[in-house]
């Protein structure tokens, strides 16, 4: 690979944090920041991993990564290397910079002692060299209130609409206290900012709505906006909204949530950018088809410390043990046979049953992506007839992984 020398990797000093994001918006075609958004934007570098790579004092690429944790299978919050801000500018690609900063990223990550990697990727073709696999799909989702019909299974309660200035401190908490689902990430205080910004600031007729139990207590909120929708004659415009996160203790109070936004007035269209796979309401409404989800590759994961990360979920009752093989060609450490049984997972000496690359046991990790869809791809390799059912049975994880946090 041709590279030129003069190029030099490195962490980002904090007074170049400013001139690696305008790099990192040219390579992802955003236009700089202005200095009016600069001061919010900088906290989220204040916080984060930054390895850059600069020549003759030009940033010519970025890749970062911030600090979350991944709810996985059991309950466990494992240490993630949230990785982001990954550009080259166009006249640096295809000289291997990604590749080399992406090693050092990911090195100091593991060094920290981050169990996994996650990220959400701009094109599905850039990040399985480096070992990341699909481990859970969501799905955009476009709904249309009018043919949904009413929504069944909702939880008594009632909802609220918080006002602007108790957002930032009714929602977070309540994040943290009822996120359930598999593949959730905890989320700074920066993060929470660009997510319920709207709804604070009130530059736009943006909403955050709780629902509260029999006891009066908040048990799950949405964020929402709302605005009127083009058309070809003022008159035929129509309402519609945009979900950011719609999150309840249980599926009754996601329905009860639901319930709320499919009965608003003037509303004719619901756009939401991720929702789990298996979301409740499509059949909690009376027109299934009302509800119209399109699946896409929304967690990239990888295992940084396979012994660690696979020790550390649970596994479903299965008859029988599988014994998976894996080769990690960055972390060699990683190398070796573990096996899984429902009382947990720990390295072993035994023969394998199955052999997979690292990009695909970070694919079944979270239990969204199936061994036998891995082995069909040929992404696994079964030695031992019968291991890819019993596999399955044992990572299985409902309700699906998902993680609704896009950054
Ligand atoms: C994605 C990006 C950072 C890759 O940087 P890069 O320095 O060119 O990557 P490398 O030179 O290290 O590439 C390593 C390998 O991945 C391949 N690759 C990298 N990016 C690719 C892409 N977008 N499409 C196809 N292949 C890609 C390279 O061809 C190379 O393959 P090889 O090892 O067989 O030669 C760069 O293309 C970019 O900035 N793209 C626009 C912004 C973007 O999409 N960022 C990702 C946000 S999630």
């Amino acid at each position: 690979m041709l590279r030129a020398v003069t190029v030099d990797v490195r962490p980002t000093r904090p007074e170049e944090f400013r001139a690696v994001h305008e790099t990192i918006a040219a390579a992802l075609m955003f236009p700089p920041p202005t200095d009016a958004e600069w001061p919010t934007r900088e906290e989220g570098w204040r916080s984060s991993d930054t390895i850059s790579a600069w020549e003759g004092g030009r940033c010519v690429g970025h890749a970062g990564a911030f600090r979350f944790d991944t709810l996985v299978p059991g309950g466990a919050r494992l240490d993630t290397a949230g990785v982001t801000r990954i550009g080259v500018l166009p006249s640096h690609t295809r000289r291997g910079l990604l590749t080399e900063m992406m090693r050092e990223l990911l090195a100091a990550a593991r060094g920290r002692g981050a169990s996994l990697a996650s990220l959400r990727a701009s094109e599905a073709v850039i990040y399985r060299r480096f070992g990341f696999g699909v481990a859970a799909e969501a799905a955009g989702v476009v709904v249309r209130p009018r043919e949904a019909g009413p929504v069944a299974g909702a939880a008594p309660g009632r909802v609220r609409l918080l006002r602007a200035d108790e957002v930032m401190d009714v929602v977070p908490p309540l994040y943290d206290r009822i996120r359930r689902r598999v593949g959730t990430l905890s989320r700074p205080e920066f993060l929470w900012r660009g997510v319920l910004r709207d709804a604070v600031e009130q530059q736009k007729a943006a909403f955050v709505a709780v629902h509260e139990g029999r006891a009066g207590d908040p048990d799950g909120y949405v964020a929402y906006d709302l605005a009127w929708r083009p058309a070809a004659h003022p008159i035929r415009e129509r309402g519609g909204g945009n979900v950011y996160d719609l999150i309840g203790a249980d599926d009754a109070v996601e329905l009860a949530l639901w319930r709320h936004l499919l009965e608003i007035d003037l509303v004719h269209e619901w756009s939401v950018r991720e929702r789990p796979v298996d979301d409740p309401v499509r059949f909690a409404v009376a027109n299934a088809r009302a509800y119209e989800a399109t699946p896409w590759d929304e967690q990239w994961v990888r295992l940084l410390d396979v012994e660690r990360a696979l020790g550390s979920r649970t596994y479903a009752p299965a008859h029988g043990r599988v014994v998976v093989e894996v080769h990690d060609p960055v972390f060699p450490a990683n190398d070796g046979a573990f096996a899984v049984e429902a009382a947990g997972a720990a390295r072993v000496e035994d023969e394998p049953d199955l052999v997979a690359t690292i990009d695909g046991l970070s694919a079944a990790y979270l239990g969204g992506t199936s061994w036998r869809e891995l082995a069909a791809a040929g992404r696994v390799e079964a030695r031992r007839s019968g291991a890819i059912e019993v596999a399955d049975v044992l990572f299985a994880q409902r309700p699906a992984p998902f993680s609704g946090t896009f950054f």
